[in-house]
């Protein structure tokens, strides 16, 4: 007799506070029977379990699978099937499994690379994909500053190859959300001045967690590099006329925040 094959379902957890976690995300977190997460391959920490953990009944198995921090295409593809595999073999054993990821399980998340690869060597699976809160949705609520407004557009890129991926874009948006800002950010600094548009920007590290920065100069980033859970926004100036000076409170350049959780992770 066949037995059910059960549903994987990839979760994005949010951005850091677990209050920005969906509903729809709690109700599946309560009845898996395993949930998944990535860790690097130096240690277990997750963020995106520390998150999800008040969501995790005690009695459900968390498993951490790791996947190196390398360049190494081969060794990543080769993580990828492994961790895939193992997924696979709690599936076929009847059980539903969930993916947790934090910020949006759609963006720049490690679930892409399991969803597309189980989608291929496993099409018989039945996969559902959770939006999360992204991360830089959550930095512009807690900035107060909306992303797009009007006929505005927005481009979202990587920093990781420092200020290449925004120079390669000849017509440049109104709106910049530069994620991974936290290699090469002097060269990300250098791109968002060369453009000459983004009058505004703003850097967040570690939005809603314990630590969390909001730096107003982002050459203090020259000074200090920031960590891994780091995003600039940039935008161009409004022409609108701001408000009268004495209803302005200046914001410091550089501001922690207190504290919303307890915990540290990595991932
Ligand atoms: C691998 S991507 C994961 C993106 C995530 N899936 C999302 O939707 O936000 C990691 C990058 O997301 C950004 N990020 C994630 N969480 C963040 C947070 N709490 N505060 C600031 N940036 C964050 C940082 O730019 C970090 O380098």
């Amino acid at each position: 007799m066949n037995k059910k094959v059960g549903t994987l379902y990839g979760i994005g957890v949010g951005p850091g506070d677990p209050d920005l976690i969906t509903l729809k995300s709690v109700k599946i977190l309560n009845r898996v029977q395993v949930v998944f997460a990535a860790s690097s391959t130096k240690n277990s920490h997750s963020l995106a379990v520390n998150i999800a953990k008040p969501h995790i009944p005690e009695t459900t198995s968390i498993r951490m699978l790791s996947f190196p921090m390398t360049k190494d295409e081969k060794e990543t593809r080769k993580s990828w099937a492994e961790n895939a595999g193992i997924i696979i073999n709690e599936l076929i054993q009847g059980k539903d499994a969930a993916f947790i990821t934090v910020g949006d399980s759609m963006t720049y998340s490690t679930f892409g690379y399991i969803l597309n690869h189980i989608k291929a060597s496993a099409p018989y699976i039945t996969i559902e994909s959770i939006p999360g809160i992204a991360s830089y949705q959550a930095a512009a609520a807690r900035l107060n500053t909306p992303l797009v407004e009007g006929e505005e557009s927005l481009l979202v890129t990587s920093g990781v190859k420092g200020g290449d991926r925004l120079r390669q874009f000849s017509v440049k948006p109104e709106n910049v959300v530069l994620m991974k800002a936290y290699r090469n950010v002097e060269d990300i600094i250098c791109a968002v001045d060369e453009t000459g548009l983004f009058q505004d920007c703003v850097g967040i590290s570690k939005c809603g967690l314990p630590g969390e920065e909001i730096v107003t100069d982002l050459k203090e980033f020259a000074i200090r590099p920031p960590n891994y859970w780091t995003l600039i926004i940039a935008k161009q100036k409004k022409k609108v006329t701001p408000p009268e000076a004495e209803h302005r409170i200046d914001r410091p350049h550089r501001r922690q925040a207190e504290p919303i959780l307890e915990f540290a992770g990595s991932m």
